[in-house]
């Protein structure tokens, strides 16, 4: 199969860091489609060659399982072109589509590694220029708007340009090797479907936690906010990964029903819960991986009178007969003690016990999406080695590490997206209306935050967020997976 693939946003940290990446993985893989275009498209002005070069320096500075050989960077470069072009000039659209229609590719993918509020120009410009064919497929980063309203002008702006099906919207969470496992498991499994349910299961844990700070994204970020930046999309589609029912096929239509169902039986907000459930946190100076770190009011680009967050815990309940009543609690941050993203399901303890067991053990699945990628089932079991005159049981793990298993070099998630997007597969992406019904569900939290004086609670970076947090969860009788 025949593809271009124009890099909007061609010379940028994204494109750098992970799309050429992803794309040179790919193409060592030999699963990039052989005879495609990379066309990066910016304002500098470049040629392809000194493109190439740029590439093969910025790659010198990534992190890749193997070093490229000068042989695949010449290989990789070949496949590199550079098209400079202002973004808000339709002759140089025209210019695209001169370079495109040279050759007719089976796919011609745009990814718009921009900034957001450049899209809906940016597509209006594809549609004008006449680039909307049948065989185009728009990407779209995250966030597409800051609230409902005006992500729903972005998706009807887009519908007038492309259809829905044309329309990848990139959540790179769902290409992660392990959320692709968790499907694996729920549905080409039959062990787990009984047990999966409120009969069984006592709570779900989702901690997606960064050690890192806000970086080189401060203006940005303080815009965004952890909520909109992390909560709407990648947290609530782990959310949903979990929370579904079995799809009728694995059709990328059958699956997105089912998720989108999991988001409309979000329980409704109300003042109560919006109240005790919704915890939001803010890091100031602290030491993170031996290292001082300033607070987050004094990174660069932050207003000083800022009241962005940069950590949020909440709880919330799908209200469905599989799930009515299990809390599900979500948990992400910035600058906390380490990198840690997992979902630990809590299984119920015995209704009965005869044995002695540590206090707050049960049989816990933690799927765990990084930094270690696999699956742990804990379980309760006598020691063997000791002689005990009343049993008592401990806490032991059966342990699946798929680096270990299936090899460290396995596929990235950009990687596997970009893949999907050329072959035209949706499965992993979103589509509008499960972007909506997400919006629809936090908005109430950004309105009460926005009535709500009090700001985030402060959180010394490097440890687990805000003690409200921990609080929140103890009212229930529950303590988050890593305080066990
Ligand atoms: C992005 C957020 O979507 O995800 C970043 O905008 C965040 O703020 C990143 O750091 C986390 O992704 P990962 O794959 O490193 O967990």
């Amino acid at each position: 199969m025949s593809f271009d693939l124009v890099l909007f946003g061609g010379t940028g940290d994204l494109a750098w860091r992970k799309l050429m990446p992803a794309l040179f993985q790919a193409f060592r893989h030999g699963t990039l489609p052989p005879g495609g275009r990379i066309i990066g498209v910016a304002r500098d002005d470049l040629s392809d060659a000194q493109y190439r070069e740029l590439m093969a320096e910025r790659a010198g500075r990534v992190e890749l399982a193997k070093r490229p050989t000068a042989e695949e960077f010449t290989q990789f470069g070949a496949m590199l072109h550079y098209l400079r072009m202002d973004l808000s000039q339709p002759a140089d659209y025209a210019r695209l589509a001169a370079l495109v229609s040279e050759r007719h590719a089976d796919s011609l993918v745009m990814y718009l590694a921009t900034a957001p509020a450049l899209f809906t120009s940016v597509a209006e410009q594809i549609g004008a220029a006449g680039l909307n064919g049948p065989t185009t497929r728009i990407v779209l980063e995250k966030p597409l708007g800051h609230d409902l309203q005006s992500n729903r002008t972005i998706n009807a702006l887009l519908r007038t340009v492309l259809k829905e099906d044309q329309i990848f919207r990139i959540d790179h969470y769902l290409g992660k090797p392990s959320v692709q496992n968790l499907f694996a498991l729920r549905f080409g499994n039959s062990l787990f479907e009984p047990l999966w349910r409120r009969e069984t299961i006592a709570n779900i844990q989702i901690t997606i936690a960064e050690d890192l700070g806000v970086e080189t994204r401060g203006a940005f970020y303080d815009q965004t906010g952890a909520l909109r930046d992390m909560v709407q999309n990648h947290a609530l589609q782990l959310l949903c990964a979990i929370g579904m029912e079995p799809p009728i096929n694995a059709s990328a239509s059958a699956i997105r029903d089912e998720k989108l169902k999991v988001l409309q039986s979000l329980k409704p907000w109300t003042p109560e819960t919006l109240a005790h459930h919704v915890v939001r946190g803010r890091y100031t100076a602290g030491t993170v991986n031996g290292r001082a770190v300033p607070g987050y009011l004094e990174e660069a680009g932050v207003a000083p009178t800022s009241t962005t967050e940069t950590f949020v815990a909440l709880r919330t309940e799908i209200a469905n007969w599989r799930w009515a009543g299990v809390p599900f609690y979500i948990r992400t941050g910035k600058r906390l003690a380490g990198r840690d993203a997992h979902i630990a399901i809590n299984f119920r303890p015995v209704p009965h016990p005869i044995f002695r067991t540590p206090s707050g053990a049960t049989n816990r699945l933690v799927i765990n999406l990084q930094p270690k990628d696999g699956l742990e089932l804990q379980l309760l079991s006598q020691s063997a080695s000791q002689h005990q005159a009343e049993p008592a049981l401990s806490q032991v793990s059966l342990d699946l590490d798929f680096d270990q298993r299936f090899g460290a070099e396995r596929v990235g998630a950009y990687e596997r997206l970009l893949l999907d997007v050329i072959a035209g597969r949706l499965n992993l992406f979103v589509r509008s209306d499960e972007q909506e019904e997400a919006w629809r569900w936090v908005e109430p939290i950004l309105q009460h935050w926005r009535n709500d004086p009090t700001g985030p609670r402060p959180y010394a970076a490097g440890s687990w967020g805000p003690s409200a947090a921990s609080a929140m969860i103890a009212r229930e009788g529950h303590c988050w997976s890593e305080e066990v």
